[in-house]
């Protein structure tokens, strides 16, 4: 029986995750929760699932939970909160793996303690790698763990991978829906609304990535995550726009093979493999090969789209400006689902903090932490200058 901690339960992945768990009732135990606010949801799992510890956002929810969990009768569950009630989560003495699926740099603290504390970690948190990939993954090396990418981009990677070495590797393809602005003039992107840019054409997410999507600024993200997790240059590592989103990524080798991974568009499908690994068990995620009728791929346009360019950018100079691009991007689409800016100007507040941010590797955790706040505080800036007022963008420390 493997026992799971999942950081994030009551986000998209977090929900795939515990349905993934409800099907396989012989293999997998719930025993330790870490969510934000969503508290109706979490007397819900705690019901279900009966896990030993919850963390939620602060005290004002834990005592919220609290009372909810006495009114639905659940006893005998420990609950905490904040940043460091997230940690207990990731490093509960009962875990074996940890689902990482908290949104942003809020997952940073706790994933990297989960790898310290030697968990396998499943990794759907792509920020955490873009902040502090390279501490992660020098951690995860000591403790001699695999981290196993939940992204399903990365999970496809992995298990291309499983089909050559490393060094025999030319490059990685990881490929892109383009989202729901693929086909729309540069000209119209200044009118793009939230409602819009949320419509998300093949994949159901949470609001951050879902944004993050339709700026492409996903995909530089994951552009960043795979140099990490594979250790390549960014130049090894290439996007191309393959609509149907029915190859989830390609390894291409040396001697010109190409292996790609195609299955259903369903993360639960990812979350199994990472569950498993380094077994694969039988599923119902059947995809219909005979219906493949039409695949298509085209470069992506980095001039419509920006933020992948920015990204390549801050891969290529690695350590203070991956942190910046992450914590910039997270103020802009705050700003932007907020209406304080617009879609355009999500970029504009991205590149300007690059700009303002000097290069420096990160030596810890602690580091990334005071570089993120830097760059959170040159967006919000940046934010305000172009017209729009901010609200708090939630922090670093579950405050
Ligand atoms: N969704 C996908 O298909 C997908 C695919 C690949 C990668 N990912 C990555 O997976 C991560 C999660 O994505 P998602 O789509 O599942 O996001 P989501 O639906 O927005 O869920 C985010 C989760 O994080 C929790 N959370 C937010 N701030 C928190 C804090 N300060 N402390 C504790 N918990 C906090 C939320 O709790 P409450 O809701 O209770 O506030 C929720 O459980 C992201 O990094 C995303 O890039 C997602």
């Amino acid at each position: 029986m493997k026992k799971i901690a999942i950081l994030g339960s009551t986000g998209s992945i977090g929900q795939s995750t515990l349905r993934v768990v409800e099907s396989y009732p012989d293999r997998f135990e719930v025993v330790a929760l870490a969510a934000g606010k969503n508290l109706e949801s979490v007397v819900e799992q705690a019901k279900r699932w009966t896990p030993r510890l919850i963390s939620v956002a602060d005290g004002r929810h834990a005592e919220a939970l609290r009372a909810g969990l006495k009114k639905a009768g659940v006893e005998d569950v420990e609950i905490t909160c904040g940043a460091s009630g997230t940690v207990q989560v990731a490093t509960h003495p009962y875990a074996d793996f940890v689902v990482s699926a908290i949104v942003g740099v809020a997952g940073l603290e706790a994933t990297y303690e989960a790898v310290k504390a030697g968990k396998t970690v499943g990794l759907a948190n792509k920020e955490c790698l873009v902040a502090a990939g390279e501490l992660i993954t020098a951690e995860a090396r000591k403790q001699g763990k695999p981290l196993l990418p939940i992204d399903s981009e990365h999970n496809a990677v992995h298990q291309c991978l499983r089909g050559g070495k490393m060094h025999e590797v030319e490059c990685i393809w990881l490929t892109a829906s383009g989202g729901p602005f693929l086909g729309t003039p540069a000209r119209d992107f200044a009118q793009i609304t939230v409602e819009q840019a949320l419509n998300h054409p093949t994949w159901k997410m949470g609001q951050r990535i879902t944004i993050d999507s339709a700026t492409l600024m996903n995909k530089g993200f994951e552009v960043i995550e795979a140099c990490r997790l594979f250790n390549l240059p960014p130049d090894q590592v290439k996007v191309m726009v393959h609509p149907q989103s029915t190859i989830h990524s390609m390894v291409e080798f040396v001697d010109g093979s190409i292996l790609a991974q195609f299955s259903v568009t369903d993360m639960r499908l990812p979350i199994l493999y990472a569950l498993t690994y380094p077994e694969r068990i039988a599923s119902d995620m059947r995809f219909p090969v005979m219906n493949l009728r039409h695949l298509e791929f085209q470069p992506p346009d980095v001039e419509k789209f920006p933020c992948l360019r920015l990204a390549y950018e801050a891969a290529e100079a690695g350590g203070a400006k991956t942190v910046a691009l992450n914590a910039a991007d997270e103020v802009a689409v705050a700003a932007f689902l907020e209406g304080s800016i617009g879609f355009t100007d999500i970029p504009q507040v991205i590149e300007a903090v690059l700009g303002e941010t000097e290069t420096g590797k990160m030596e810890s955790i602690k580091q990334v932490l005071e570089s993120d706040s830097e760059a959170r505080r040159l967006a919000r800036e940046r934010v305000i200058r172009i017209g729009g007022a901010t609200r708090p963008v939630p922090a670093l420390r579950g405050d």
